[in-house]
């Protein structure tokens, strides 16, 4: 019988919001395939209401992050990669099954081991997954710097489903430090809840971000950007926005259609492109 990996529950209950369609390799697939996301189902009934209202929008961020990714390595293909607060999703490791010449790094305070080993057991590709805090720049250097990354070669630095929980201040530090000529950020953020004001469902994003912020009680409110701070966070790092993809056009690209996201207003995550100069 095939083995199934455990992990914590608030992992289990990321990790069901993806799915194998949002990945392009065998090796994402069979990693997914690969671990037990029973634990999770506790936390998943108490979101039973907002399920696929949620499942929807975390699919569409995938696919924006995926394809934000890969329009980048198809011009870079040889380019570093940084994985920030990966987690266990395989992002990292679908990318690194489809452009092998890259070099990658996962950086995730949790987690690293057990992606690993699961990673080795599907014969996933060549990926250094590593254990540090991001709001730690100096070791988070340091530890990267053990691990092989240039900090002078051209780098993909990709935040998906961070940027909620480190303060703004700390993570804008983080990817100064990171930043490389060359390089892009391929930033997901979530827009703050005054700005759905009067826009169809906005009582649904709100409702899952009191609930999930409740689950996880960090000591400080999830981090929301308005499209005036992504301006200034990619002004900051010597950058210029290239792209951002709301709900309304990540539905239409993944699926073909507006049926969930109907008017250009809804939906509270974007994937912004951020390309730095020099
Ligand atoms: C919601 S999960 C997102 C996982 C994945 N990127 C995704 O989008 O599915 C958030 C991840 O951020 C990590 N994380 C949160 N704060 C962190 C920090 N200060 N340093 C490193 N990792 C952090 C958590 O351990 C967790 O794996």
């Amino acid at each position: 019988m095939k083995r199934l990996f455990e992990v914590p529950a608030t992992s289990a209950f990321v990790l069901s919001f993806t799915s194998e369609d949002i990945y392009h390799g065998e090796a994402a697939r069979t990693f997914l395939r690969s671990i037990d996301l029973s634990a999770a189902e506790p936390l998943v009934a108490q979101f039973e209401d907002l399920h696929e209202e949620i499942h929807m929008e975390i699919l569409n961020r995938k696919h924006g992050v995926e394809t934000s990714c890969r329009k980048y390595l198809n011009e870079n293909p040889a380019a570093q990669v940084i994985h920030l607060g990966g987690g266990l999703d395989p992002l990292s490791i679908d990318l690194a099954d489809c452009y092998p010449k890259a070099r990658f790094f996962d950086v995730d305070m949790a987690n690293m081991p057990i992606k690993e080993e699961v990673n080795q057991a599907v014969n996933g590709p060549d990926v250094a997954f590593l254990t540090a805090n991001l709001a730690d720049t100096s070791s988070l250097i340091e530890i990267l710097g053990g691990a092989g990354w240039n900090s002078d070669a051209a780098t993909l630095l990709v935040s998906e489903g961070i940027s909620y929980y480190i303060p703004k201040a700390a993570y804008r530090n983080t990817l100064a430090s990171l930043r490389t000529p060359g390089g892009h950020l391929v930033f997901e953020y979530s827009i703050p809840d005054r700005l759905l004001a009067g826009v169809p469902k906005a009582e649904v994003v709100n409702e899952f971000f009191r609930r999930f912020t409740a689950l996880l009680s960090i000591p400080f409110p999830m981090q929301r950007y308005d499209d005036e701070e992504i301006r200034d966070l990619a002004a900051g790092l010597d950058g210029e926005i290239l792209d951002t993809l709301t709900q309304y056009q990540l539905e239409y690209s993944r699926t073909g259609e507006n049926v969930m996201r109907y008017d250009p207003r809804m939906g509270a995550i974007r994937v912004s492109l951020i390309q730095f100069h020099g």
